[in-house]
């Protein structure tokens, strides 16, 4: 297997099979620091840098988290506007990392332009972990939902999943990657102007993903062992931030809507879903607390599964 030591985290269309259990095994091993809620010093000679270009409440926060957690420091920005990539300037991606490269040890970066991550990859000294590029990808969310998949049913292989929302969204995107990996049917549901594009699935049917398509979750519920849910409302992911605007925002159809009485009916009783969040009405909150969900969960294993991520791509742990 590859070191993950000084790896930049960018893509899960790079990751192997084995690397995923690794990873996996290694969060496990950060749980009880997450869960005593103490700080160690596993990280303590070592910076974080965060690059949010676009807004974030949980992926930059769960990385700062993570850091602190192992003891670690943190510096970065969480608004490009007061930066000089974000005035007059609107200095390159070359030039900022350039510098940041100098303020910390590894650099987690959110951008609304697809492909910003590799871009800083390519010309930083230090790893880059991808935070979200534009509809690109999103590498940590879905290592950290394949995770909470992994410790609610001890494995992967084997079983169904259900992906609804925006097939354009980068966490889509990573899923179907990572899917490759593994012995995982996969139906999508989308509306159709948001469907998975043809060069998407000719690269997905290229590596043997197992995947179908239908119009309305009522028709795949039934045989899902996960179900991953996201908007299908929702801002542009090309812009650096879309504000909601005077007027009502759109209701989610029922063909790609969660509710609690579509679970009682349709879903198996162990199935389990997931929802990085933010959400729109796609799960209304009556279901929060049914035993199908796990979103709360994946809250806290978003924060293990970045320290696993920094501890090992910083080297601290093998
Ligand atoms: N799931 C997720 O990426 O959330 P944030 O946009 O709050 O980081």
């Amino acid at each position: 297997m590859r070191s993950f030591a000084g790896r930049d985290i960018l893509s899960l269309k790079d990751f192997e099979r084995n690397e995923f259990f690794h990873v996996f095994d290694v969060a496990q091993k950060m749980e009880p620091i997450a869960r005593s809620r103490k700080n160690v010093d596993m990280l303590k000679e070592k910076t974080l840098v965060t690059a949010f270009y676009q807004p974030s409440t949980r992926t930059r926060l769960a990385h700062e988290g993570a850091m602190h957690r192992l003891g670690g420091h943190v510096t970065g920005f969480s608004d490009a506007k007061n930066t000089r990539a974000g005035d007059f300037y609107q200095e390159s991606i070359k030039d900022t990392v350039k510098m940041l490269e100098f303020y910390g040890d590894v650099i987690v970066m959110r951008h609304f332009q697809q492909g910003a991550p590799q871009e800083a990859a390519k010309w930083a000294s230090i790893p880059i972990i991808n935070g979200g590029d534009g509809w690109g990808e999103h590498p940590t969310q879905i290592l950290t939902d394949l995770y909470t998949v992994w410790r609610e049913k001890g494995r992967i292989d084997g079983l169904k999943w259900l992906a609804v929302g925006d097939m354009r969204m980068r966490t889509m995107h990573s899923l179907a990657y990572a899917l490759t990996q593994f012995d995982c049917p996969i139906t999508f549901v989308s509306p159709p102007e948001m469907s998975l594009t043809e060069e998407f699935k000719k690269e997905l049917k290229d590596y043997s993903l197992n995947y179908k398509e239908v119009d309305h979750v009522e028709k795949a519920i039934g045989e899902a062992d996960v179900i991953l849910v996201e908007p299908v409302v929702q801002p542009d992911y090309t812009k650096s931030r879309d504000e909601r605007s005077g007027k009502d925002v759109g209701l989610t159809p029922a063909n790609y809507k969660i509710t609690r009485e579509l679970l009682e009916k349709k879903a198996k009783s162990d199935a389990i879903l997931l929802h990085s969040l933010p959400r729109m009405d796609e799960i209304p909150t009556d279901v929060d607390i049914t035993h199908w969900s796990r979103y709360w969960q994946e809250a806290f294993n978003g924060v293990v599964m970045r320290m696993a991520l920094l501890a090992l791509v910083l080297g601290a742990m093998e």
